[in-house]
C-alpha cells in the first residue's frame, strides 16, 4: 500500500519537491498509522521545505510538523483504529515523516486525543503556531501579570502572533499588535488587536536599558533587537514569552529589566512539551481559549503549497495555512 507525500530531495546541495507515491511503513510497537486529513505550514515546514540548515536530519524527506487523522492501525493501549487524533512537534517533520504526506508513523507517547469540541480543520487552524501561542499565554497568565496595562505581541500577523493576538483580547487583555504590515490595520483589529504599531517605527530610536514600563507583558514571536527593545518596555514583574527569532538569533539586553522590575523572560519550546502540557494546551484551545480562525485561515491542498511557504519565508503570509488531504 501507498501513499502520497510532498517528498523534498537533495541533489549536490539543490533542493526540489514533488509529490510522489510512497510505501506505508510496517507499524512499529508502541506506535499509530495515521490517516492524516489535515496538517498545517508552520515556519520550520519552510525551513525544512527548503532544506535549511538544521532542521531536517537527512534527504528526501515529507515536511509537516502537524498533524490531524484518523489512526487506522495500531499496536499501542492507548489509541485503537477509528480515533481522531493530533500530534505536534518533536520529530515530526524533522527526522520522522510529517504531515506533508496522507500517512503518518508516530510512536505513540506524541500522539493526543483530539478533544471532542474540536474537528481536524479546527485543529490545525491552530496548529505548532496556535499550540506555541497558547504555551506563550500560559507563561503570562499564569504569573497574573496586570491586565491594566497592554500586552504587546510581535509578528502579529503571522501564524503564532495572529493565534495570540486572539486568544489574549479573548481573555482580556488589551492587544498592542507590533507588525510590519501596517496596511493590514483592520485585519489586525478584526483579530482582536486594540493597537497597531508600525516595526519600523518602533524601533526607530535606540534600544535603552529600561525604558517606561508601558507594557504588561508580551508575546515576542520574532526574536533579535525587537525582542531586546520590548524587554526595556515591560512594567514591574511582567513575562516576555520569547518563542521565535524570523528577525535574528542574538539580542543585546541589561540587567535591568531583570533586577530592578523583576520581569521574566520565558523560552518556549512547544515540540519538545510534554505531552501532558500539550493536552492540557489543545483543552485550553478547544474551550476558554477557542477562537474562530476561519477568517484568518487558508486552506490549501498540498499541491499548491509550493507558494505559501515562499510566502511565509519572506515574511508575507497573514494568519494560517492548512493542508487538505484527499477528498
Ligand atoms: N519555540 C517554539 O516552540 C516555536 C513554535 C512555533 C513557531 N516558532 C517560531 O516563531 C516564529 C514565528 O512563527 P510563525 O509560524 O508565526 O511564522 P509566520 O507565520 O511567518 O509569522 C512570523 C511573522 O513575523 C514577522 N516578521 C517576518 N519577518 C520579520 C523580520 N525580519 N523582522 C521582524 N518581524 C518579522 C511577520 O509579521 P508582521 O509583518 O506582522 O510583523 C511574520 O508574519 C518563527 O521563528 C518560528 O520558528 C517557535
Amino acid at each position: 500500500m501507498s501513499y502520497k507525500g510532498y517528498l523534498v530531495e537533495e541533489n549536490n546541495g539543490v533542493f526540489t519537491s514533488s509529490i510522489k507515491n510512497i510505501d506505508v511503513p510496517k507499524i512499529e510497537s508502541n506506535s499509530v498509522i495515521i490517516k492524516v486529513h489535515y496538517s498545517s505550514l508552520n515556519y520550520k515546514d519552510a525551513l525544512a521545505a527548503t532544506g535549511a540548515k538544521g532542521v531536517v536530519k537527512s534527504y528526501p524527506f515529507i515536511p509537516g510538523i502537524d498533524v490531524a487523522g484518523e489512526v487506522i492501525e495500531s499496536t499501542s493501549s492507548k489509541f485503537k483504529i477509528g480515533d481522531n487524533v493530533i500530534a505536534t512537534g518533536y520529530k515530526i517533520g524533522m527526522s520522522v515523516f510529517g504531515g506533508f504526506g496522507e500517512i503518518v508513523h508516530l510512536p505513540d507517547n506524541w500522539v493526543v486525543i483530539m478533544p471532542k469540541e474540536l474537528d481536524f480543520l479546527t485543529s490545525m487552524s491552530y496548529g505548532t503556531a496556535g499550540l506555541t501561542a497558547a504555551a506563550c499565554i500560559k507563561k503570562i497568565t499564569d504569573a497574573k501579570c496586570t491586565d491594566k496595562l497592554p500586552v504587546i505581541v510581535s509578528g502579529s500577523s503571522g501564524g503564532v502572533g495572529s493565534v495570540a493576538i486572539g486568544i489574549l483580547s479573548k481573555i482580556g487583555y488589551e492587544v498592542h499588535a507590533l507588525t510590519g504590515k501596517t496596511s493590514h490595520e483592520e485585519t489586525l483589529k478584526e483579530m482582536g488587536a486594540k493597537k497597531i504599531l508600525d516595526r519600523t517605527q518602533f524601533m526607530s530610536d535606540p534600544v535603552k536599558a529600561l525604558d517606561k514600563g508601558i507594557y504588561s507583558s508580551a508575546v515576542d514571536a520574532v526574536g533579535g533587537e525587537i525582542l531586546a527593545k520590548i524587554i526595556s518596555m515591560i512594567s514591574n514583574h511582567g513575562v516576555v514569552s520569547c518563542c521565535g527569532n524570523v528577525a535574528g538569533p542574538k539580542f543585546t539586553t541589561s540587567v535591568f529589566p531583570f533586577i530592578l522590575r523583576g520581569i521574566q523572560l520565558c523560552g518556549i519550546d512547544s515540540a519538545e512539551s510534554s505531552i501532558e502540557l500539550k493536552q492540557e494546551l489543545w483543552n485550553l484551545l478547544s474551550n476558554q481559549w477557542s477562537l474562530d480562525l476561519s477568517n484568518q485561515t487558508k486552506i490549501v491542498d498540498i499541491t499548491e503549497i509550493e507558494e505559501e511557504i515562499d510566502k511565509i519565508l519572506q515574511g508575507n503570509q497573514i494568519g494560517r495555512v492548512v493542508i487538505k488531504h484527499g477528498e
